[in-house]
């Protein structure tokens, strides 16, 4: 778990850090990210770094039953920000896939944009369902909204492993080997189906019970 933490404050630094450069700087020639001459693009793509890190700093102690329970008003203050953050790190990453395209093309671009599809649906969900007063619902929505969340983080986990593993087999530097193709969806698919299963087991003891 702190080695966790740890590599999940790591990368959220990274992100920010990255974000806030892109956001106030001309990173043409440090990064294929950037498009010189389109505000827009860069303002997607960027904010979508910063609140990106603030919601995988935030997301993980929404999880934490004392916090909840001792700061009410802090868990609903902190909920809304990761909500918010949630959408607009959607918004921000499917734009500029709208615009420019990920990397790797059309598989990247599917994996990514479906990524993106199902944070902002979770996003919306965890706010309705905790406006109707749907505790049970709203409780499962913000899990797999914090299962997306880390999703990202999880995404450079793999590479980092496998990279130590197998020094880099089936990975290029385009994002399109047999490896990279897999973690299009790799990163939050099995992770949102292990869930799923343990929701519907909790689901199952409860009506037993
Ligand atoms: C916790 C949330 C997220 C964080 C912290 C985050 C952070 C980052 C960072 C730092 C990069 C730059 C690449 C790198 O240096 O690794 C990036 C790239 C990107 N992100 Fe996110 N991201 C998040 C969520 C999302 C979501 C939900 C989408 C989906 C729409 C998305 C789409 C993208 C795309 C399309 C790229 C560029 C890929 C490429 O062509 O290289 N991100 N993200």
């Amino acid at each position: 778990m702190i080695v966790l933490a740890l590599s999940g404050l790591a990368f959220a630094t990274y992100s920010a850090r990255f974000g806030m450069r892109g956001l106030s700087l001309d990173l043409s020639q440090v990064t294929y990210i950037y498009t010189p001459g389109s505000a827009f693009a860069n303002l997607a793509v960027f904010s979508h770094m910063v609140l990106g890190a603030l919601i995988m700093v935030l997301a993980p102690l929404q999880l934490i039953g004392r916090l909840r329970s001792r700061y009410p008003l802090a868990h609903r203050m902190a909920g809304r920000v990761v909500v918010f953050g949630s959408i607009i790190t959607a918004v921000g990453g499917l734009t500029y896939i709208a615009l420019r395209g990920t990397v790797a093309g059309p598989g990247m671009d599917a994996g990514f944009a479906l990524y993106g599809g199902l944070m902002l649906v979770a996003a919306l969900q965890v706010v309705r369902l905790a406006r109707a007063g749907e505790v049970d619902g709203h409780r499962r929505w913000a899990l797999r909204l914090f299962v997306l969340v880390m999703g990202s983080l999880i995404y450079r986990l793999h590479y980092t492993l496998w990279f130590i593993l197998t020094d880099g087999l089936w990975s290029t530097e385009n994002l399109d080997g047999p490896f990279d193709q897999v973690q299009y969806f790799a990163f939050y698919l099995p992770y949102l189906a292990i869930l799923e299963l343990r929701l519907r087991r909790q689901t199952r003891t409860d009506t037993a019970g």
